[in-house]
């Protein structure tokens, strides 16, 4: 026997030998944890298509935000579910508004917490879109002044972040000059930038209320066989001056991950979205895969696929096994 070979296998010997040599790591800080806010009192909600996801009224919120804080986790993101929809978003940009109340209030009690707005329409307008609807069609630029009065509106409610969900084009220009007007030049935009039409929202909207009841997103979120169009619309918000790129679904997306992460320099935010979350959760709840080793999976190859913060529902589940 006289083989001649590579010895892979060498640095994969022992736990400490497998540590020395891993090429990617998963931190606490690297997470950003969603919380959905509701008008009301006394609510803790469980969504039912996405099992230890609760919707929280503003009394209880607090509790949420306190853990995720405890755990280590630095960022939350916040939707809101409001009690009034109507047909231009009110609720959205509503100095009272929901998510403008929950900000100020987790600010007020975790001023170390950064707060992230997510900024759309879809959870307040009757018809369920992310923009102006006349007959039939979603309207770009007529959105985008509802965009930037809801975006100045959580600016000023003390939001750290604005994240702009809703796809209508040139909202980051939009966006980012309204804020600067406004004198919140240091409000960063974490831009949704490359974000697909895609059935793994399911979940989610149901957390949301936020189903478009006629239609559905086509015209104004992206086709998942595209992955060219991804790079232009990273690049348009680049040049647009966002701070942060999303890419959405993630690991059906890592490919785009990857190709965005050569492409631009700045921080890229993976969307582990509703639909990835529940799937795990229900083979889990099945007992035909091991959550913690599946989900610690995931969020390796997110990183690995080039993302640097990864949003998900998982993230206080993702601290305790980091923390253990
Ligand atoms: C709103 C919005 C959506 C998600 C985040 N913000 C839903 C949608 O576009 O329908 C999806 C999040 C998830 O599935 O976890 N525009």
């Amino acid at each position: 026997m006289n083989y001649s070979f590579d010895r892979h296998r060498r640095l994969r010997n022992s736990k400490g030998m497998r540590d020395l040599v891993r090429e990617t790591h998963v931190h606490t800080k690297d997470l950003i944890y969603p919380i959905f806010v509701m008008d009301g009192n006394d609510i803790k909600n469980p969504v039912n298509s996405m099992p230890g996801v609760y919707q929280w009224s503003l009394d209880r919120v607090d509790a949420e935000a306190a853990e995720a804080v405890e755990k280590g986790i630095q960022a939350i993101i916040l939707f809101g579910v409001p009690a009034h929809k109507d047909a231009v978003g009110t609720s959205a940009y509503d100095t009272e508004g929901i998510v403008q109340r929950a900000t100020r209030q987790i600010k007020a009690n975790h001023p170390e917490l950064t707060v992230i707005a997510d900024t759309c329409l879809c959870q307040f307008t009757d018809h369920g879109h992310c923009g102006v609807v006349q007959d039939g069609q979603i309207l770009n630029d007529e959105s985008l002044d509802l965009l930037v009065k809801t975006a100045v509106s959580q600016a000023e409610a003390g939001a750290d972040i604005i994240a702009p969900s809703n796809m209508m084009d040139g909202f980051t220009t939009a966006i980012r000059q309204g804020l600067d007007e406004a004198g919140f030049k240091h409000v960063p935009v974490m831009s949704y930038s490359v974000k697909y039409s895609s059935a793994f929202y399911g979940p989610f909207r149901d957390a949301a209320h936020s189903s478009p009841q006629s239609g559905d997103r086509k015209t104004y979120q992206m086709d998942p066989a595209n992955r060219r169009e991804a790079f232009r619309e990273a690049r348009s918000d680049v040049e647009e001056g966002a701070d942060f790129l999303i890419v959405k679904p993630a690991l059906s997306y890592l490919d785009i991950i990857r190709d965005v992460r050569e492409r631009e320099e700045l921080p890229i935010v993976a969307y582990n979205v509703s639909g990835e979350y529940s799937m795990v959760k229900a083979a889990a709840q099945n007992g035909w895969i091991d959550e913690e080793a599946v989900v610690m999976e995931k969020m390796v190859s997110m990183k690995r696929a080039g993302a640097d913060l990864i949003l998900t529902y998982f993230a206080k589940d993702v601290a305790d096994w980091l923390n253990k």
